[in-house]
């Protein structure tokens, strides 16, 4: 049978780096609480010359030099992110001129902070559907834009950058042995929108709007839902946490990812962490956090790797692949 394996892993931040200490003189926090509370030390924050086409383009070339390919062997981009830099044309389209691409085809996918997983899953099926032999799938957020930074209930939590991968058909056996993408599950639940939105957009306000949160509402039904969705990928693929090399949540909160990972059974040491120098990169931050333990040798070729993501909507969902 046909898979998608990674060919290549690459991303992009901002120059930029904003330090929790750095809040202290906009709104009333500190260090310690944003610490404490997130697992959060800095995250990237975009300047005017940064955009999501910006960095998902530095991020797709970095893919594409990791996967020793470049764009003429690309033939789709799919580009998850909520923070597009218009509202139409996709996004994905803008990165794709950037990249000196005329054939194939692009487009953006919102799924908030579960974008990449959405994307991922997507992208293994224009694969296994024989429609595309080689995707980008390119998480890509400037969410410092969507922020309102006179709030610090949510302007502590976000930042700003991209990651990318390339997956790319190849024969399989159709067993968990497989390199390649073995198993997925995604889940949304409308009901949730007012917990985490953001309150414009073109056929309401005519605005952008501002992201808001319940922030202990999320919590709420964040580790419940993450790990329903995780077992039914265990259960589909037939294995257990203990069989999984690496855990590379959505790196929202630490605490979330913490219990998560309790909760499942799934050792500290297996899991990746990047929220203390990313913060919240929404569909950016899984991606970005696989470059991160790519770059550093901990996931190697034929490791078994979970990639998981909640976000607004809310939507969530799971993803398990051989490196
Ligand atoms: N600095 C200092 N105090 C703060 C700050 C801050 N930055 N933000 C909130 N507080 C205060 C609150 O006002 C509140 O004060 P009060 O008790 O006087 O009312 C107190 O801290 C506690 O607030 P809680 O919201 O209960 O704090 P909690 O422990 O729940 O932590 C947090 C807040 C970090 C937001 C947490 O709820 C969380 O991480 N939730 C999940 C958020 C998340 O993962 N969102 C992303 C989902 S992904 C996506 O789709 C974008």
């Amino acid at each position: 049978m046909i898979r998608s394996i990674v060919r290549g892993v690459g991303s992009a931040l901002p120059k930029r780096i904003m330090k929790n200490a750095d809040f202290e003189d906009m709104v009333e926090t500190s260090d310690e609480w944003i610490a404490q509370r997130t697992g959060i030390r800095q995250r990237h924050i975009a300047d005017d010359s940064e955009t999501t086409a910006s960095l998902g383009e530095a991020a797709a070339r970095a893919a594409l030099d990791n996967a020793g390919l470049t764009p003429a062997d690309i033939d789709l981009i799919i580009l998850a992110t909520s923070t597009p830099n218009n509202t139409f044309p996709a996004t994905a389209v803008e990165i794709q001129h950037r990249l000196g691409m005329k054939h194939g085809f692009a487009f953006d996918m919102q799924a908030v902070c579960s974008g990449f997983v959405y994307a991922v899953t997507t992208a293994d099926l224009y694969v296994r559907g024989g429609l595309a032999k080689r995707v980008l799938v390119i998480g890509s957020e400037t969410f410092s834009r969507i922020l309102d930074w006179s709030d610090r209930s949510t302007c502590v939590l976000f930042g700003d950058g991209a990651g990318a991968l390339v997956l790319e058909a190849a024969e399989g056996e159709g067993t968990v042995a497989d390199r390649g993408v073995l198993a997925t599950s995604l889940r949304s639940d409308g009901s949730h929108k007012e917990k985490l939105y953001v309150d414009g957009g073109p056929s309401t306000t005519k605005t952008v709007g501002f992201l808001r949160m319940e922030g202990r509402e999320v919590f709420k039904h964040a580790v419940g839902m993450i790990t329903d969705v995780i077992e039914k990928t265990f259960w589909d693929a037939a294995i257990t946490a203990e069989d999984l090399d690496w855990f590379v949540p959505h790196q929202a909160n630490k605490r979330i990812i913490d219990a998560s990972a309790k909760k499942l059974g799934i050792a500290e040491e297996k899991v990746v962490i990047t929220v203390d120098r990313h913060g919240n990169t929404s569909a950016a931050s899984v991606p970005l956090a696989l470059a991160v333990a790519v770059e550093d040798g901990r996931i190697k070729r034929g490791d078994l790797v979970l990639l998981e993501a909640m976000g607004g909507g809310f939507t969530w969902g799971a993803v398990l692949l051989r490196w």
